[in-house]
């Protein structure tokens, strides 16, 4: 299969000394759907804009196409579309506008912006509301525009930084719907960063963890969950249990990984094997320690298994502390335009 993107020993410190990205090396298959899935200040963004061209790297060998980004922005331009992960939608003009603004700016003459923003609008279902002011969309709606306008250059590269985030659970998949289809009927090769697992298992082809700009993992969703090969034990310990010196000895059983707190207040604790073999010695160590466990759940390995071992951090929390911030941010936004 021919590489369309391929990277070698990429390096970019950014002014104020911020290693941001740190010696990545990947390379992704014309046609592929590829995730880049992270923490924040992951490095997720400059990658992706040092691949667009917008950002220079410091180190590194970088052909896009074959062709060496650093030499060629014009033609890495044209080669690729950008959809940033604030969208880049003015909400006082109208879809139309903003669309065949876009178009303007790629210098295509006026039948070719008309013919393919009509084109790009149906593809995206936005075709009948196309003179209604972006103001007057749902998230949903501004996030396929702000897609719509990355393709009216015709691109076979498409970067989606981030382009579901602070969505709810079925717009995002609406938009995967929509990925998808640009793969299919187009042929077109997608880099998608990502801090939603599901997202990742269910769209990309192959999913790349990263974390203070090194890689953790490199592979196809199903492989990185085979090859951790474990059990997840998920226990809740009463309320009135305090659990900290039986997880010490926990911590000590041999096929015992990492123990994490998650969201609910329940302790997961990720397992080599035999997960079902370790559950009794669990029970047996809180016995001795005159605790009580309230539930026990035992299951094979997910992708957020995969993150949590690679990253040592769970992605719930930085999902929640990211929408968090990007609602922060929507609402400044809005703000300032008033
Ligand atoms: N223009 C810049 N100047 C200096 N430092 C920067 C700049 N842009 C990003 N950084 C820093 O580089 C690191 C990587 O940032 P980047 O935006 O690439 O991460 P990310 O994985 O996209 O994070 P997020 O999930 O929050 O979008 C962070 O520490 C960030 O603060
Ligand atoms: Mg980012």
């Amino acid at each position: 299969m021919s590489k369309t993107i391929e990277v070698e020993n990429l390096v970019k410190v950014y002014r104020n000394g911020v290693r941001a990205v740190d010696g990545l090396s990947f390379s992704v298959d014309k046609g592929e759907i590829f995730g880049f899935l992270g923490p924040n200040g992951a490095g997720k963004s400059t990658t992706i804009k040092i691949l667009i061209g917008l950002v220079n790297p410091t180190e590194g060998r970088l052909l896009v196409n074959g062709i060496d980004i650093t030499k060629h922005t014009t033609e890495i331009k044209r080669a690729t579309g950008y959809a940033s992960q604030e969208t880049a939608i003015d909400d006082r003009l109208t879809a139309w506008e903003n669309i065949t603004l876009q178009g303007h700016y790629y210098h295509l003459n006026g039948r070719e912006i008309r013919t393919r923003s009509e084109e790009i609008l149906r593809m995206f279902d936005l075709y009948e509301r196309r003179n209604d002011l972006a103001e007057t969309f749902s998230g949903g709606m501004l996030k396929r525009l702000d897609i719509a306008e990355a393709l009216i250059h015709r691109p076979q590269i498409l970067f989606l930084d981030e382009p579901t985030l602070g969505l709810d659970v079925q717009t995002r998949q609406v938009i995967w719907t929509y990925i998808e289809r640009l793969r299919e009927e187009h042929g077109m090769t997608i880099f998608v960063t990502t801090h939603y697992m599901e997202e990742a298992d269910t769209l990309c082809d192959r999913v790349t963890i990263i974390d203070r700009g090194t890689i953790k993992a490199i592979d196809r969703p199903e492989a990185l969950k085979a090859q951790l090969g474990g059990d997840v034990i998920t226990v809740s310990f009463s309320a009135n249990s305090e659990p900290t010196s039986v997880l010490e000895r926990i911590r000590q059983i041999e096929q015992v990984l990492s123990i994490e707190k998650n969201g609910n207040g329940a302790h997961r604790i990720m397992v080599s094997e035999e997960g079902e073999k370790i559950v009794p010695q669990l029970f047996a160590l809180c016995e001795k320690e005159g605790i009580t466990i309230d539930a026990v759940s035992l299951k094979k390995a997910s992708l957020d298994d995969v993150y949590l071992h690679y990253t040592g951090h769970a992605m719930r929390n930085a999902e929640e502390s990211k929408e968090t911030h990007f609602k922060a941010r929507m609402m400044r936004g809005k703000a300032r335009r008033k």
